[in-house]
C-alpha cells in the first residue's frame, strides 16, 4: 500500500480538527492531507497557537518539518519561516515552543507516538535546520544527484534547475528535496518514480501538464509508476518527498503505462 494519489489538494480548503493524542499537549490543530495506512506513515498540516508549550518527550517516528509561518522551538533548534528540520525518532524533542504560532507542513513515517519513558539512542544524528529561501543553499540538480541511480529524465534541461536534499536516501530510501523551477522551467521529457512523490508548492507555479496549474498552497501525490508531464513552471518552489530511492527514468513522449515494478 502507499499514500493515496491525489491530483490536488488546496491546503486552506481542508478543515482543521483539533489534534488529540495520548501525551500530546491541548490546542494544535491539523489539516489531514495524506497518509499510508501499510506503514501509519501521515502527511499533516498544523496549526500551532501563539504560546503553546510541550515537555520534554520523545517519539517513535522519524519526523519531518517545514515552517510555513511562525516560529516553532523544537529539539534545540529555533526554527522561522521556511526553515527545514529533521527529527530522527529517539530524538529529544522537548521542551518545544512557540512566540507567535506557527503552521507546520509535518511528516510521520510511521504511527505517530508520543513517549515520555526510557529514551533509545537516536536513529541518526540530529542535522542543523536548513533555510530553503537561503539561495546559498541551492546546487544545480546535476550536482546533487550525481551517482543517483536513474534520474535520466533531466538529462535534457535547457534551464538550469536548482535544488536542497534536505533529507538524503539512507537505508529506508526515502528522500526530501526542495526543487526550485526558474523562469520558462519546461521539461519536455515525461516522468515517472518507482516510490510515491508527494509534492508541496511553496511558491511560484508549475503545472504537471498543460491543463493542471498548481500554484503555493497546492499540494499533489503521485502513486508509483503515475506519468507526468510534460512539467514546466516559472519561479516554482516545490517541497517534495519521495517514499522510497529516487528514480527518474526517462520515458518516450505518448507514453501512457509504464511497469513501475522494474
Ligand atoms: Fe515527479
Amino acid at each position: 500500500m502507499t499514500h493515496a494519489g491525489k491530483r490536488r489538494v488546496v491546503i486552506d480548503q481542508v478543515l482543521r480538527r483539533v489534534w488529540r493524542e495520548k501525551g500530546l499537549p491541548f490546542g494544535l490543530l491539523t489539516r489531514h492531507i495524506n497518509d499510508d495506512p501499510a506503514t501509519g506513515a501521515q502527511t499533516l498540516v498544523v496549526d500551532v497557537p501563539p504560546g503553546w508549550t510541550m515537555p520534554e518527550h520523545w517519539n517513535s517516528a522519524d519526523l519531518e518539518l517545514l515552517v510555513r509561518d511562525g516560529d516553532l522551538t523544537v529539539a534545540g533548534r529555533r526554527c522561522r519561516r521556511g526553515h527545514y528540520l529533521f527529527l530522527p525518532s529517539g530524538t529529544e524533542l522537548g521542551p518545544i515552543s512557540s512566540d507567535a504560532g506557527a503552521t507546520l507542513i509535518f511528516w510521520a513515517d510511521s504511527p505517530f507516538e508520543v513517549r515520555t519513558d526510557e529514551r533509545p539512542t537516536p536513529s541518526k544524528p540530529l542535522a542543523e535546520t536548513v533555510d530553503i529561501f537561503d539561495q546559498a543553499n541551492w546546487i544545480p540538480v546535476r550536482e546533487a544527484f550525481a551517482g543517483v541511480t536513474d534520474t535520466s529524465s533531466h538529462g535534457d534541461l535547457e534551464v538550469p534547475t536548482q535544488c536542497i536534499r534536505l533529507r538524503k536516501v539512507e537505508e529506508s530510501g526515502k528522500d526530501t528535496i526542495l526543487f526550485v523551477l526558474p523562469r520558462r522551467f519546461s521539461k519536455t521529457a515525461l516522468e515517472f518514480h518507482h516510490s510515491t512523490e508527494e509534492i508541496f508548492i511553496l511558491g511560484g507555479w508549475c503545472a504537471t501538464d498543460p491543463d493542471h496549474v498548481y500554484h503555493s498552497g497546492d499540494y499533489l501525490c503521485w502513486e508509483p509508476g503515475v506519468i507526468h508531464g510534460v512539467v514546466t513552471g516559472w519561479e516554482a518552489l516545490c517541497l517534495s518527498k519521495h517514499h522510497g530511492p529516487l528514480t527518474s527514468p526517462q520515458i518516450p513522449l505518448g507514453a501512457t503505462s509504464v511497469d513501475a515494478e522494474r
